[in-house]
């Protein structure tokens, strides 16, 4: 039987979570941002989402105070599908909420409906546009955010 585990991301987890990203975006984020944001930025919270143990996927949050922004969130291609981006991003937002965030939001890009579709599960709205948000391509962000 298949063995689904949200736990927080560890430093011995970014070889994996980078193949998530490499597999995901066409700018992946490289090893060493996912090291000093599990080492050096004290508002950082991350996660992995493991299945028999594997890395299958991974997501982030900054949390200050009561305010919580998702910096990202993604499953490898070959799981998606399953629920199991679902299941992590509800775990997170339970993290945030028993560590006092009252909002959450993220940027979003304005093509990605599939990921607009998940977080509109969870009660996240569209807020507004940030034009050109997305530096590789100029792809505006889509705003979206819930109050707990
Ligand atoms: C967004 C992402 C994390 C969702 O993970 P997933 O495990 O594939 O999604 P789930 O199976 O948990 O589905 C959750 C919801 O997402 C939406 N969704 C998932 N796949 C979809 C598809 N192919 N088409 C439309 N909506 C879809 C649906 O709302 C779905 O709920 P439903 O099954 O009740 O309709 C995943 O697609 C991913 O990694 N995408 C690339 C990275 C990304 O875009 N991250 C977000 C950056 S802001």
């Amino acid at each position: 039987m298949e063995n689904f585990y949200v736990r927080q991301m560890e430093i011995h987890d970014i070889f994996n979570v980078v193949k998530v990203e490499v597999a995901t975006y066409n700018t992946p984020w490289p090893q060493d941002i996912f090291f000093r944001e599990l080492v050096e930025n004290t508002h950082a919270h991350y996660f992995v989402a493991t299945l028999d143990d594997d890395v299958i996927g991974y997501g982030g949050m900054w949390l200050v105070v009561d305010d919580a922004q998702i910096t990202n969130i993604a499953i490898h291609p070959s799981y998606r599908g399953h629920k199991y981006g679902e299941k992590l991003f509800k775990q997170m937002i339970d993290y945030g909420v028993h560590h006092g965030m009252k909002r959450l939001s993220l940027e979003v890009r304005e093509s990605n409906t599939v990921a607009q579709s998940m977080y509109e599960k969870f009660g996240l709205v569209r807020a507004g546009i940030r034009k050109n948000y997305y530096t590789d391509d100029g792809e505006d962000a889509v705003v979206m955010w819930v109050s707990m």
